[in-house]
C-alpha cells in the first residue's frame, strides 16, 4: 500500500499554454481538444496527504501513463482512467484495492479492525468527477465505495515532476553509532495502529493516556503511548513537518501525555511518505531529506521516542542491507544530535537481518517481521519464529516481533495468554495495541499479570530464551531468570487439548547447594506447584499455556526432590 510523497510543494509553473479556445463556462474552463492536461499533478485533500500521478490526455480519454492493469498499475500508485469532456473530468481508479498480502509477508500492512470496514482490502472503488478550473488545478468530488466509504472534496494539481518523481541522494556511509543507553528492558505501552489504523485523533490519543492510568496499565508499567500512521500532513514553506486536522498541536499533546506520568512515542519513515492514507488522500509525510529537521521538531515537541517505518524507503533506497542500515543510520544520527533522549524504534518488517545491525544503526527495538494481526495463525507464526534469532537480543536492543493484539477480540483467552507467555519469554516490546478506555476484566488480567511482565522486564544479566522440546503441536520454552530462576513455558499449538512434560534436570540452576530444592508458581493460576518426582506435566488447552517460574528455594517451603 505505497503511498506517495508531500514533500514542499514547488508548483508547477504554467507548463501549459491554456488554449486560445478554452472558454470558461459555469466556473469551470471548458477546454477545446488542443489542451493538454497531460503531466505530473499532486492529489489532496484537506487534511489529507497527497498521491502523485502522471496523467496523459488523449483526446477526451483522460487518466494514469502507462495505462493500469492490476495493483499499482500507472505512474505512481493505483491507476486513473477516465475522460475529460468540455472541461469536465471523469476518474476511476482502475483498479480495486489488491487483496492483502499473505499476513505477516515483510511489509503486509495488514488493515486494522478498526479501518477494514467493506472487506480486508478488497472491493473499494473511487470515482473523481470535476471541473477543470484552470489548466493547473482540477477541483473534484470524490466518491469511495468499500473501506474507507464517503464523500469527500479534493483537487488535482499540476506539480513539477521533481516534486512527484522523488530523485535518490547518496546514502551516509556505514558507521556503528554508539548506544543511546535506553530501554535497559523492553519498552512496554501503547500503540494506536493495532485499533485505530490511522483514524486515530489527539483527543483519542488524550483518552488513552487517562485510561493509562486509571486502569493500572501505567502502574504495571506501561509508559510510551506511540502515535503511529496518521498525525502528519504536509511541510510548511519551511520544510517543517505539520500535523494534520486531527492533531492540532504535536506539543500540547506531548504535554499532556507526560503530565499523566507517562512518555509519548511519534511515527515516521525514511521514505517520502509513510505506508498508509486517508481516503483518496495519499500517505503522510516520511522524513525524506528532512532527517535532522524532523529530529529536531520532535524533540522540540518533546517526543521520547520514534518508530521510524519503512513504507516508501523502496523508491529511495535500494534494497540492499548497505541501503537499508544507512537510511536508518541517518535517523539514528539525527536523533543523537538533538541530544534528546529517545528510543529508537526500527520499523522494516525483518529485512537484511536486521537483528544484526539494527543495534548500529542506533535502533533500541528493530521489527522482526511483517504485520501482526488479531488472529491465531498470525500471532503463533510470528511468535515461534523469533526463537531462531533469539540469541541477537541484547539488553537496549530488542527483537519486536510487533505490538500486541491482546484485547482486541479477534482471539480467544487462552490464545492472548499464549501472546502474552510468549512475547515475555521473548523479552519482546509490550506495546498495547487494544482500546485501553474499554477493556474487559480478562483482558486486564492478561495484559497487566505482574508475574508474566516480570519476565519480560527481568534485570538479570540476559539470556534469551531457548526452545527445550518440541514434540508434535507442543514446546516447551525455558528461559533463565536473574535470582536463580527459569521461565517454563508449555505451548500447545495444536488444536486438541495436549499433555505436555519437561524434566526439571533439564533447567540448569547455578546453585552450590548440594540437594537442591525448587519453588515454582503457575503464573497464569497464581498457585503454587508440586515439584516432585523427575517431571512435571501439564495438560494444556488446545492454543494454551502453562507459565511456570521456577527458582531455588531460598528458605522453608520449597519442595525438596
Ligand atoms: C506498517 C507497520 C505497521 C503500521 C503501519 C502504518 O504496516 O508495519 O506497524 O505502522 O505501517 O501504516
Amino acid at each position: 500500500m505505497q503511498k506517495r510523497r508531500g514533500s514542499m510543494r514547488k508548483l508547477y509553473s504554467w507548463p501549459v499554454i491554456p488554449t486560445t479556445a478554452a472558454i470558461v463556462c459555469c466556473g469551470a474552463l471548458a477546454l477545446s481538444a488542443q489542451t493538454d492536461l497531460s503531466g505530473y499533478w499532486a492529489f489532496r485533500i484537506k487534511d489529507g496527504g497527497v498521491n502523485y500521478y502522471q496523467l496523459q490526455q488523449n483526446g477526451e480519454s483522460f487518466g494514469t501513463v502507462p495505462p493500469v492493469a492490476g495493483q499499482g498499475g500507472g505512474f505512481r500508485g493505483r491507476g486513473l482512467a477516465g475522460t475529460v469532456k468540455n472541461g469536465k473530468v471523469h476518474l476511476e481508479m482502475v483498479n480495486s484495492m489488491p487483496a492483502a498480502p499473505a499476513a505477516g509477508a515483510p511489509g503486509a500492512a495488514a488493515r486494522p479492525a478498526a479501518a477494514a470496514a467493506g472487506g480486508p482490502g478488497g472491493g473499494q472503488t473511487r470515482v473523481y468527477e470535476g471541473v477543470v478550473t484552470n489548466p493547473n488545478r482540477i477541483d473534484v468530488t470524490l466518491t469511495t465505495t468499500g473501506r474507507d466509504a464517503g464523500v469527500l472534496k479534493g483537487w488535482f494539481e499540476r506539480v513539477s515532476k521533481d516534486e512527484a518523481v522523488p530523485t535518490r541522494i547518496p546514502s551516509p556511509e556505514l558507521r556503528d553509532l554508539p548506544d543511546n543507553g535506553m530501554v535497559r528492558t523492553p519498552p512496554m505501552g501503547w500503540n494506536s495502529w493495532n485499533k485505530f489504523a490511522d483514524e486515530i485523533d489527539d483527543k483519542t490519543v488524550r483518552r488513552i493516556a487517562d485510561a493509562m492510568v486509571s486502569s493500572g496499565m501505567a502502574k504495571a508499567g506501561y509508559t510510551y503511548i506511540v502515535v503511529d500512521e496518521g498525525w502528519s500532513s504536509g511541510r510548511d514553506a519551511n520544510g517543517k513537518i505539520i500535523p494534520n486536522g486531527k492533531f492540532p498541536d504535536m506539543k500540547a499533546l506531548a504535554d499532556y501525555v507526560h503530565s499523566k506520568g507517562l512518555k509519548i512515542g511519534i511515527y515516521s519513515s525514511p521514505g517520502p511518505q509513510s505506508c498508509w492514507g486517508r481516503v483518496g488522500g495519499g500517505g503522510y509525510q516520511g522524513s525524506w531529506k528532512h532527517e535532522e529537521e524532523d529530529a529536531q521538531t520532535f524533540a522540540d515537541w518533546g517526543y521520547d521516542y520514534l518508530k521510524y517505518d519503512q513504507c516508501t524507503a523502496g523508491e529511495v533506497y535500494d534494497n540492499t542491507t548497505q541501503d537499508s542500515q544507512a537510511a536508518y543510520q541517518k535517523m539514528g544520527e539525527a536523533l543523537l544530535k538533538t541530544g534528546r533522549p529517545m528510543v529508537y524504534s526500527l520499523c522494516q518488517y525483518g529485512a537484511h537481518d536486521v537483528w544484526k545491525w539494527g543495534g548500529k544503526a542506533g535502533g533500541n527495538l528493530w521489527r522482526t517481521t511483517g504485520d501482526i494481526n488479531d488472529s491465531w495463525g498470525s500471532m503463533e507464526r510470528i511468535g515461534f519464529a523469533q526463537l531462531d534469532i533469539s540469541k541477537y537480543v541484547k539488553v537496549g536492543h530488542w527483537n519486536d516481533p510487533d505490538m500486541l493484539e491482546v484485547g482486541n477480540g479477534g482471539m480467544m483467552a487462552d490464545e492472548y495468554r499464549t501472546h502474552m507467555s510468549l512475547w515475555s519469554m521473548l523479552a519482546a516490546p509490550l506495546m498495547a495495541g487494544n482500546d485501553l478506555r474499554t477493556m474487559t476484566e480478562e483482558t486486564k488480567s492478561i495484559l497487566m499479570n505482574p508475574d508474566v511482565i516480570a519476565i519480560d522486564q527481568d534485570r538479570g544479566e540476559f539470556q534469551p530464551v531457548q526452545r527445550l522440546s518440541v514434540q508434535g503441536k507442543t514446546e516447551v520454552l525455558i528461559r533463565q531468570l536473574s535470582g536463580n530462576a527459569y521461565a517454563v513455558g508449555l505451548y500447545n499449538r495444536g488444536d486438541e487439548p495436549a499433555e505436555i512434560t519437561f524434566r526439571w534436570d533439564d533447567l540448569k540452576f547455578d546453585t552450590g547447594l548440594g540437594s537442591r530444592r525448587l519453588a515454582a508458581t503457575d503464573l497464569w493460576k497464581h498457585e503454587s506447584v508440586t515439584v516432585s518426582g523427575d517431571t512435571y506435566t501439564a495438560t494444556v488447552p488446545k492454543h494454551g499455556v502453562v507459565l511456570l517460574r521456577v527458582a531455588v528455594a531460598t528458605g522453608r517451603g520449597g519442595f525438596g526432590f
